[in-house]
Parts: structure tokens; sequence; C-alpha cells
């Protein structure tokens, strides 16, 4: 690794946020359009330049072994080189033609035999898009408007996380529900008995379903009229080839994925029971780009290439030593942080019941790992691909030691 401790020199990053700022509406400094990306003040890159297999450089030079992965849109490695000879030919040959090539058929058969309940599918640009769909076809299919949803689906109105611009109306007809708790989902189900088109779910995030969560949610929409819908936007090509529905044995109606699907290139994708995809033809979903072939060539070369399973298995072994390490370090500094996630999207929570001190063990932690060259989010969980190896799992588990160490001394 290039980074000196101590050293660490962001002042590239710095420049060019300076001149963002003055250009860039979503970069204002009192409150970033995108809260995630806040990071830890002032210790993280803002601006990188390239990025290789599981490591990224900031426009300063410094490396880092990446754990961000672009939000979770990298399983392969970065600028993996079938993926990107597959996106190339397809620019050489022509990508944006005014009529549909083949590469877009054989997108759709790889859904089609890869995604569990893929009867049909409907290829799509961004997560939000697909989700959008979604909503879209299971209204025009149950003649309902209101909708369950849980997790983070995405900006359009019916899912945004903040309420500015988005007419009440509207919000209104949208409601959540406490995840793992099936009472919760029923008594929203019962506060609004006939009028639930779908229940829309990420099928879990930090905590992992509970035995029977899943099924008995299926049901209980089910029993309700409603349909069923998994945001696989994070699971989907990660930790099963056919998402958390294979990995957790069961059906939704309908499914959608984007992000690891093409190794980040832009392509999403609804899929689901046909009679469900058929209300395509009886509302408006299009978009100029969603013909682009350029994505559908990238995801058909990743989908390829995770096939057989070597990848997928590799990602989660990496994942579970990360988690076994930090585990352990926890254990050896006795910091308040719980090791929590699937192996595949891993993450360290601090805990101290003190906001403030959790935040300090936070921020300390962070901050240090970054400047000895690991890209680890303090607040969204964070990514494995399968570039990643055992010897940068070593590396990592060597900075959180004195990470750790730092945190522990400071709150
Ligand atoms: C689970 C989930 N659903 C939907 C979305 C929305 O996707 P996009 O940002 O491509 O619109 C995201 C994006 O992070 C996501 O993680």
């Amino acid at each position: 690794m290039t980074n000196v401790v101590g050293k660490l020199s962001l002042d590239g990053s710095k420049e060019l946020l300076t001149r963002g700022r003055l250009v860039d509406a979503t970069l204002s400094e009192e409150d970033y359009v995108i809260e995630r990306d806040r990071l830890v003040d002032g210790a993280y890159p803002v601006y990188g330049e390239r990025a290789r297999g599981a490591r990224v450089w900031d426009v300063d030079g410094n490396e880092y072994l990446d754990f961000i992965l672009a939000y979770g849109t990298i399983i392969l490695g970065h600028v993996d080189p079938v993926v990107t000879k597959a996106a190339q030919r397809e620019i050489e040959e022509g990508f944006s033609i005014s009529l549909r090539k083949q590469i877009h058929v054989e997108l759709a058969e790889r859904l089609v035999q890869t995604i569990p309940g893929a009867e049909r599918v409907f290829i799509l640009k961004t997560g939000s898009d697909a989700t959008s769909a979604a909503v879209r076809l299971a209204r025009a299919y149950t003649g309902r408007d209101r909708v369950v949803r849980w997790g983070y689906n995405g900006w359009h109105d019916w899912a945004a996380q903040r309420p500015g611009g988005i007419p009440e109306m509207v919000r209104s007809q949208v409601a959540t529900f406490q995840y793992n708790d099936l009472d919760s989902l029923r008594q929203v189900f019962r506060s609004h008995p006939g009028e639930i088109a779908c229940l829309l779910l990420m099928p879990f995030e930090l905590d992992c379903p509970a035995p029977g969560f899943l099924q008995g949610a299926i049901d209980l929409a089910h029993e309700h009229g409603a349909l069923v819908v998994f945001d696989e936007m994070r699971s989907g090509f990660r930790v099963a080839l056919g998402g958390a529905q294979e990995l957790f044995g069961v059906q939704a109606d309908l499914a959608t994925f984007s992000k690891a699907m093409a190794n980040g290139w832009a392509v999403s994708a609804l899929t689901g029971r046909a009679d469900v995809m058929a209300m395509v033809g009886r509302t408006h979903i299009s978009s100029t780009f969603y013909s682009n072939t350029v994505s559908m060539a990238a995801a058909v070369a990743t989908i390829d290439q995770l096939a057989d399973g070597t990848a997928l298995a590799r990602v989660k072994v990496m994942g579970a030593r990360l988690q076994d390490g930090l585990a352990a370090l926890v254990r050896k500094h006795g910091v308040p942080a719980e090791v929590r996630g699937v192996p595949q999207m891993p993450f360290l929570a601090f805990t101290h019941p003190d906001a403030d001190r959790s935040r300090l063990l936070q921020d300390t932690f962070f901050a240090e790992t970054t400047r000895r060259g690991v890209l680890l989010h303090p607040t969204h969980h964070w990514f494995v691909c399968a570039a990643t190896t055992d010897a940068d799992i070593e590396y990592v588990l060597a900075v959180g030691d004195e990470a750790m160490r730092l945190a522990a001394g400071v709150a």
C-alpha cells in the first residue's frame, strides 16, 4: 500500500470539492444531498482517479482496499477485464441503433434461468426504475393504491426518505413496518383491508431474517390479496446467483435487481410472474436509454462469470474471515461494538450506550482505517468482492487492530 500513516494527503480531493461546491448542487456544505456520502468529515477521500480489482486510488495518489465498492455495484472486482471487453465490443458494434439487439434477449434468458420465479423480465436502467416499475405493475394488477415497504427502495415519490417535494397524498399511501416482526406487518394489513397492492421489501439488511419471517411475510401479503416484491438490489448476484430468494428458499411474485448484476454498469431488471408482468402493456414505463445495450453486454459477461459459483463462494469466504477477525478484535480491545450482517455485506456497528461516545469511537476507528488505506463505510454496511485476497483480509485486520486500539484510547 502506498499510504504512509499520518501523512495521508487529501489536498487534491479538497481542491476539487471547493471547485465542485461552486457548481454542483449535490455538494452543498450544510446539507450533503446524499447523507451516506458524508462519511467522517475530512478523513475520507472524495475524488478518486482509478480502480482495479479490490483497490481504488484517489486523486492524491493514495491507494485503498475498497469495501464500499460503489455501494455494491462491484462483485468481480473493479474493471473486470472480461466485462470491460464485452462492453467495449458492444460500444464498437453500436449500442444505440434504433433496433433491439440480440444481447437484450440473451440477458433476459439469463435472468429467467437464474432468478427464482422469473417467468418474464423487464430490463431498465436504475434500481429506482425497477422498484417503481414493480409498484406500478402491482397497482395495475390489483387495482389497489396502497404500498407497504421496508428498507431503502430508491428515490421516487413513494419511497423517498425525505419528505421535501413529495405530495402528502402520495406519502399517505405508503406504510412501513418493523423488520422481523410479523405482528407489525399484520397490523398494517389489518388497518387497510383490501387496499394494499404490494409488500415490497429488501429481504434483509443488517439483521438476517428470523426463521420463517420471509415466508410468513409472503403468506400474510397473499392472504390479504397483495403481491410481494423482493428488492434484491444489494442481495442479487451477491449472496447467491439467484439472490435472497435462492439463499432462503422463498419466492416472491416480483423481484428487482441491479448493482452487482453488471459489475458496475448501469442496468436494472424487474423479474417475476408472467401475469403480473403483462401489466407492462396497460401502463406506461419507458425510457430512451432502456434499450442501450452496453450495460446489457456487461451484465451477460458478469452473470456468465458468476454462473459456476466460484466467485460468489470466494466473496462469502473472504467476508466471513473479515467478520470473524473483527469479532476477535472487538473481544481483544473490549470496545462496545458488534459485527453484523451476512458475510457478503458485513458491518461493524459501535454500540456504546452514550451516543456521543459511540460516535467518537466510530469516527476514530473509521478515520484511522481510512488513513491506513482501507475504505470501510462508517454508517452503511460494506460489500466484499471476489478480487479480495487472503492477504487483503490480513491487512484489513492488522489495520483494524491498530484503529481499534486508538479508538479504545479516546472513548
Ligand atoms: C435495496 C435498494 N433498493 C433500491 C435502490 C435504488 O437504486 P438506484 O440508486 O439505482 O436508483 C438501492 C440503491 O442503493 C438499494 O440499495
